[in-house]
C-alpha cells in the first residue's frame, strides 16, 4: 500500500520537480544539454523505476535506491539534489547550501562542487563508509573537523581544491587521488607524515598553494603538482636519499615546482634518483 502511494503520488511529483529543476539549471548554466533532453533522460528514468516499483517481480528484490521506510529522510536530499544510483550530484544548489546535505544510505559518489559550504564536520560522512568519491571542489571550505574522512575506508578520490583550508584534514589510507590545489595551505598545516601512509596514492595536487617546503611524497605517487608556492629550496632528502645512491623513485614522473622561488639548479644532486626533473626555475 505504501509503495503503491509513493509511486502513485510521489513519483510524478518527483519527475515534475526535476523537470522544474533542470529547465531553469538549463537556462542557467551556458553549454547545459537542452532542458528537454535532460528532462527525458531524467522522467525516463523514473518511468522505468516507476514501472518496476508497479510490477515487482517475486524471484528479484527490488533494488531501487530509495527504500520505502527511508523515503522521509532521503527525499529532502534527493530533492535538492539529482540522486542516481549511488550517485548524488548537488552542484550549485539555490538556494545556497552551507553544510554537506545529509545523504543516502550507500552514496557511493558524492558531487557537491562550486556551493557555499563553510565547515565539515565528522559526522557528515559518519556512517557513510561506502563512498568511493568526493568532490567539494570551490566551496568555502576553512575548517575540517578530526575524523571527518579517517573512517572512509573505501575513499579514493578526494578533491577539496578551490577552498579556504590552512590545514590539512587526516586523510584515509585507500587514497590514490588527493586534490587541494587553490587553498591558503602553509607548510605548518600539512602535518610531515600527512601522506606517509597513504601506499596507494597516485595523484597528489597541491598547486596554488603558500607551502614552503615539499611534503612527504609516498613512494606511489606518479604526479605531484606543486606549482604556485612558496617553496625555496628543495634538498637531496627531498625526492631522493642522501645516504643512498642506489635508490631510485621510478614511479614520479610528472613533478610541477615551476612558480615557486627555488632555483632548481642549485641542486644537481636533488633529482639523481628520478626519471624526469621537475618543471620550474633553473636560472
Ligand atoms: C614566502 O616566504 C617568505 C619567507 O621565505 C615570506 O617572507 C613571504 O611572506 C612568503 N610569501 C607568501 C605569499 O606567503
Ligand atoms: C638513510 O636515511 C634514512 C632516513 O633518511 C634512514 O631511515 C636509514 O636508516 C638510513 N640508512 C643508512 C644506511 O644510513
Amino acid at each position: 500500500m505504501k509503495a503503491l502511494l509513493f509511486t502513485c503520488i510521489l513519483v510524478p511529483w518527483l519527475t515534475a520537480a526535476l523537470a522544474r529543476r533542470f529547465d531553469q539549471n538549463s537556462q542557467l548554466i551556458p553549454g547545459s544539454l537542452p532542458g528537454r533532453e535532460l528532462n527525458g533522460y531524467f522522467s525516463d528514468n523514473l518511468k522505468s523505476k516507476r514501472a518496476r516499483r508497479a510490477l515487482p517481480p517475486a524471484d528479484e528484490p527490488d533494488e531501487s535506491p530509495i527504500p520505502d521506510g527511508a523515503a522521509a529522510i532521503d527525499l529532502p536530499t534527493c530533492l535538492l539534489c539529482v540522486c542516481l544510483s549511488g550517485s548524488v550530484y548537488c552542484e550549485e544548489v539555490s538556494p545556497d547550501m552551507t553544510t554537506v546535505p545529509t545523504l543516502p544510505k550507500e552514496t557511493a559518489y558524492l558531487y557537491a562542487r562550486f556551493n557555499k559550504i563553510k565547515k565539515l564536520a565528522a559526522k557528515d560522512f559518519g556512517d557513510i563508509v561506502t563512498l568511493k568519491r568526493i568532490d567539494l571542489t570551490g566551496n568555502m571550505i576553512s575548517e575540517i573537523e578530526d575524523g571527518t574522512f579517517s573512517k572512509l575506508t573505501m575513499l579514493e578520490e578526494l578533491s577539496l581544491a578551490e577552498n579556504r583550508l590552512v590545514k590539512l584534514p587526516m586523510l584515509p589510507a585507500k587514497l590514490t587521488s588527493f586534490n587541494a590545489n587553490h587553498n591558503l595551505l602553509k607548510t605548518k598545516g600539512v602535518k610531515a607524515n600527512a601522506f606517509k601512509k597513504l601506499t596507494k596514492l597516485v595523484n597528489l595536487f597541491l598547486a596554488n598553494n603558500q607551502l614552503e617546503a615539499v611534503p612527504h611524497i609516498p613512494e606511489s605517487v606518479r604526479i605531484l603538482h606543486l606549482q604556485n608556492n612558496n617553496i625555496t629550496d628543495v634538498n637531496k632528502d627531498t625526492f631522493c636519499k642522501s645516504n643512498s645512491t642506489y635508490y631510485l623513485r621510478l614511479s614520479l614522473n610528472e613533478v610541477r615546482l615551476d612558480g615557486n622561488p627555488a632555483v632548481l639548479s642549485k641542486y644537481p644532486d636533488s633529482f639523481t634518483c628520478m626519471k624526469v626533473l621537475p618543471s620550474g626555475r633553473y636560472r
